[in-house]
């Protein structure tokens, strides 16, 4: 069971999609840790690793990790249990990696708890149609297979899963309340979509149930972030506000 407090804190967590350590610290100093997290992804930290993850650490953020790993079991326990080591608020793994990847993660990162990072798990790639995942051997239908491996990783010991926000509202049919949801391709109204497609918007994302929402270019690419994140929060009109 997850702990009751795991959802607290801001919900909106903020992508720095930057190709290096002095784009992300200048963006992070204009915003507010007690308003957003940070999500920092793979293009990111392998250009400024965990010196940068340290970094905004040090200036009171909480840092979701999105490394999304899917490795044999002893290599991706080993990975969280770095990343846990770093200070991380989440990490996250691809639910693909199968029922053993997903137990030995948990199990090196121990019972949920404070100081412990959160645990969540990709289902299916929002990139992938039905045509993709037909290519890789699963013929069944794309919600179905998404809603399988949701199931796997609740089963497997994680906190929550990172999904579309069209998936939310069946996932919680199944699943319930529990697990965490955290939510990307968010577009607050009057942004621009760009790659993203199939956008939901911030207050409908949180009304179908999800916990977090990852927003980057409507934040990052906005003439004045720390007003993008109030005018987003205040969207969200949820419980983040001062
Ligand atoms: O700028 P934008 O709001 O589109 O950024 C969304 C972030 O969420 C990016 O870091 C992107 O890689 C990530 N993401 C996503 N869709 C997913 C999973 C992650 O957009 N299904």
């Amino acid at each position: 069971m997850i702990p009751a407090n795991s959802r607290q804190g801001p919900s909106l967590i903020v992508a720095l999609d930057y190709p290096d350590a002095d784009a992300a610290l200048a963006m992070s100093a204009r915003l507010d840790p007690a308003l957003c997290r940070l999500k920092v992804g793979k293009e990111l930290f392998i250009a400024a690793g965990p010196d940068l993850v340290r970094a905004l650490s040090g200036l009171g953020f909480e840092v979701f990790l999105d490394l999304k790993f899917h490795d044999i079991p002893n290599t991706v326990a080993g990975a969280v249990r770095a990343a846990a080591a770093l200070g991380v608020w989440m990490v996250n793994v691809h639910a693909s990696g199968g029922r053993r990847m997903m137990q030995a993660a948990r199990e090196a990162l121990g019972s949920p708890g404070p100081g412990v990072p959160l645990l969540t798990a990709v289902t299916v790639l929002t990139s992938m149609d039905a045509a993709d995942l037909a290519e890789t051997g699963v013929s069944d239908p794309l919600e179905k297979q998404v809603l399988r491996l949701a199931a796997l990783s609740v089963e497997s010991g994680l906190d929550g899963l990172v999904c579309s926000a069209r998936e939310v509202t069946a996932i919680r049919e199944s699943l319930g309340a529990a697990p965490v949801l955290v939510t990307p391709g968010i577009r607050p109204a009057g942004s621009d979509s760009g790659d993203q497609r199939r956008t939901v918007g911030p207050r409908e994302a949180m009304e179908a149930g999800s916990d977090f929402l990852v927003i980057g270019r409507p934040v990052t690419a906005a003439p004045d972030p720390a007003a993008a994140v109030l005018s987003i929060l205040s969207e969200m009109s949820y419980r983040n506000l001062p």
